[in-house]
């Protein structure tokens, strides 16, 4: 890979250790990839906040790191919400650690909004080169905001935030983001459909790129869902709804294939993967307007979309539900061992493997229902 006389500097050691440790990750990550150079990022996201799921090595090495981002950096949610802990019934020692992971990534300059839909906060330009990690964020970017970007790790995404670029490989270059197989569904779809269409289809396609055509176009919330659950049963980072020349793979499905829904007794209800937007705040409100939760039903935002949704957060709360802000179902050990009722196709894929929770998928309307009772 060609660097440039400032790059080699950084990798020199020149502008300290902190940054010299990112390079040699994005120079090997490069060389690995066949990378010719490093292009420029505008933002970066980073993985890897839950003492859940980084424990106490990660916060080792949080604090060894010194240094300051060079781009606008957010963080993916966190393992509690920073005001709401006590009520989500997280224990002291736990707040302690996930504290201090807080600090550790604000000591680098970076901006402690915890979230997967960094996009509502800061929404990367069409065509620009960013560095995220959360895999349903790098979905949303790279297919509806026409931004560039790999699934990032946790330190890759580091490193990059750290120097400023990232290698020119993958979903940065125009050759890899070319559709490789068309998916046709022939029938209707409507809201968390998008989730569970999703949730089969990156099975199916694994790391492709789909091309997808529907009957109607989706709204940016179901794309959102779509892309969520594809990135999280298969590895899917990019996808199109464009219609342009259809790939000659086609891929046909048919109902059956989303039919994932069940209606089993939840112990718990938990909308928001990913984070809910102030739309989906919207809808929720709308269903539960007069209605009084008997099952614990959440709902997870980020901090941002709440501070500017506090009429419908009273609505939603009024019924007895909770909105919490800064983590989710999944990366929150909240929800661990708990029959766990989604409307995510994502948060379907990973209840069981990370909160060990028996986890089943109904519409937003069928999950609000269940959480009242009728
Ligand atoms: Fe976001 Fe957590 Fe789902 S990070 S995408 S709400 S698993």
């Amino acid at each position: 890979m060609q660097l440039t006389k400032d790059e080699e500097d950084i990798l020199a050691g020149e502008s300290g250790a902190a940054k010299q440790k990112a390079m040699e990750i994005l120079v090997a990550l490069g060389e690995i990839y066949e990378a010719e150079k490093l292009v420029p990022i505008e933002s970066a996201q980073i993985a890897g906040v839950s003492y859940k799921t980084i424990g106490e090595a990660g916060l080792e090495y949080l604090t060894e790191l010194n240094g300051t981002v060079a781009v606008p950096t957010m963080l993916n949610p966190m393992g509690m919400d920073r005001n709401k802990w006590g009520q989500m019934g997280i224990d002291e020692t736990f707040v302690e650690k996930q504290l201090s992971i807080i600090t550790r990534y604000e000591l680098l300059g970076i901006d402690a909004q915890c979230t997967c839909t960094p996009y509502y906060v800061n929404a990367p330009r069409y065509g620009a080169h960013i560095s995220w990690a959360e895999s349903s964020a790098v979905a949303y970017a790279n297919s509806v905001l026409g931004a560039r970007t790999n699934r990032e790790g946790g330190p890759s995404a580091l490193a990059a935030a750290l120097v400023g670029k990232t290698p020119d490989y993958g979903y940065h270059r125009d050759e890899n983001r070319i559709p490789n197989i068309s998916v046709r569904t022939d029938f209707h779809l409507s809201g968390s459909d998008f989730g569970a269409l999703g949730y089969a289809v990156g099975k199916m396609v694994k790391s492709r790129v789909p091309q997808f055509s529907f009957l109607a176009p989706p709204n940016a919330d179901e794309l959102k869902a779509l892309g969520a659950a594809m990135a999280a049963t298969g590895s899917v980072a990019l996808f199109s709804t464009e219609k342009q020349t259809m790939p000659r793979e086609v891929l046909e499905i048919d109902r059956s294939d989303v039919d994932v829904y069940s209606s089993d007794e939840p112990e718990v209800v938990v909308l928001g993967c990913p984070h809910c937007s102030r739309s989906e705040l919207a809808e929720i409100a709308h269903l539960l307007d007069g209605r009084k939760v008997v099952i614990p039903l959440w709902i997870c935002t980020s901090r941002f979309v709440a501070g500017r949704s506090s009429s419908l957060i009273s609505r939603i709360e009024a019924s007895g539900a909770c909105v919490i802000c800064d983590t989710c179902m999944i990366v929150s050990p909240a929800f661990e061992k708990r029959t766990m009722m989604v409307n995510s196709g994502k948060a379907l894929e990973y209840g069981p493997s990370m909160c060990n929770s028996a986890t089943f998928m109904g519409t937003t309307a069928g999950c609000i229902a269940a959480a009242c009772g009728a």
